[in-house]
């Protein structure tokens, strides 16, 4: 259902749009996205129409989630683009904040969870998650949407992210929805506009790894042999890996053998300056 969104910039037009709903009795869901979108955002508006009349998208690079050495200035950003892309799957409703407007300049606030945060992403990228749950804090409060959808793509994001709205009585429902890949496997990602013709060929390495490590943790149950090949097969290919891991995919808890509760399987690894992160079920 094509439509053209309406585009807001401030959170007080925002919030007539996403009152107005609410006062007519319409349940809306948030999308927050940073831009350059891509099938995998656009599957999380699809969702969104699953539980919710009403669909608003934010696009906002979040200067907070970025180090002072990452791709903040080189970003990837396309309004009209991904303003088109929206409209083509019926979401109604566009934010798209100054930065002025989400962190005017006296902003003093943080937003930091434990637990969840602990290791994975956080061990190379300590400033990320509280600046990921600090701008998502405000996005909620701002929009005050029945749902919220997030991408299993970033998991550890997710439970972050269920954690603070959990712990701070948000009352916006947090949804997750799964990884949408291209053809050969590789996770889909703003970032992957980075690699060259030669990385993007190695990327879905990345994947096949993980795919031949949870076979071989189902099967054979030696978790620390199937971690410890996996990391070495994707050196060879000539990742930089920063983690592989397998985690308890409620609590994050590393797992070391033979796991008797639903567990995870986390990647991050750089090809070349481009950080890539996966993750499946075990
Ligand atoms: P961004 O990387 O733009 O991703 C926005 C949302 O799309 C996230 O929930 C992410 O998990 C999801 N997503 C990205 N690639 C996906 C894929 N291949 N399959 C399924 N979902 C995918 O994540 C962020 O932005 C930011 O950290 C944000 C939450 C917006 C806070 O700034």
């Amino acid at each position: 259902m094509s439509k053209t969104p309406q585009i807001v910039r401030t959170i007080t037009a925002l919030r007539e749009v996403t009152s107005r709903w609410r006062a007519d009795g319409e349940a809306s869901a948030l999308v927050p996205t940073m831009g350059a979108l891509h099938a995998g955002h656009l599957s999380l508006v699809d969702e969104v129409h699953k539980h919710a009349k009403r669909s608003v998208a934010s696009i906002f690079v979040n200067p907070r989630q970025f180090a002072e050495h990452e791709d903040l200035g080189t970003y990837p950003r396309d309004e009209d683009g991904d303003v088109a892309m929206l409209g083509e799957r019926g979401t109604d409703l566009v934010f798209i904040p100054p930065v002025e407007e989400m962190y005017p300049p006296d902003f003093s606030t943080a937003v930091e969870v434990g637990d969840v945060t602990e290791g994975l992403c956080s061990a190379s990228r300590p400033h990320f998650f509280g600046g990921v749950a600090t701008v998502v804090a405000k996005l909620l409060i701002q929009a005050q949407c029945d749902y919220a959808i997030f991408g299993e793509k970033d998991f550890q994001q997710l439970l972050v992210i269920r954690r603070m709205a959990r712990d701070l009585d948000i009352p916006t429902k947090i949804l997750g929805a799964p990884i949408i890949r291209e053809d050969d496997g590789l996770a889909m990602s703003s970032r992957n506009q980075y690699l060259d013709d030669q990385q993007r060929q190695m990327a879905p390495h990345l994947y096949a790894t993980l795919c031949t490590v949870a076979d071989a943790i189902r099967v054979a149950g030696e978790v620390e042999k199937a971690l410890g090949d996996g990391t070495s097969v994707l050196a060879t290919a000539g990742f930089d890996v920063d983690y592989l891991e397998l985690r308890d995919a409620v609590t994050l808890e590393p797992i070391t053998t033979a796991p008797q509760t639903p567990a995870r399987l986390f990647a991050g690894a750089y090809l070349g300056k481009t950080r890539l992160i996966d993750n499946m079920a075990v």
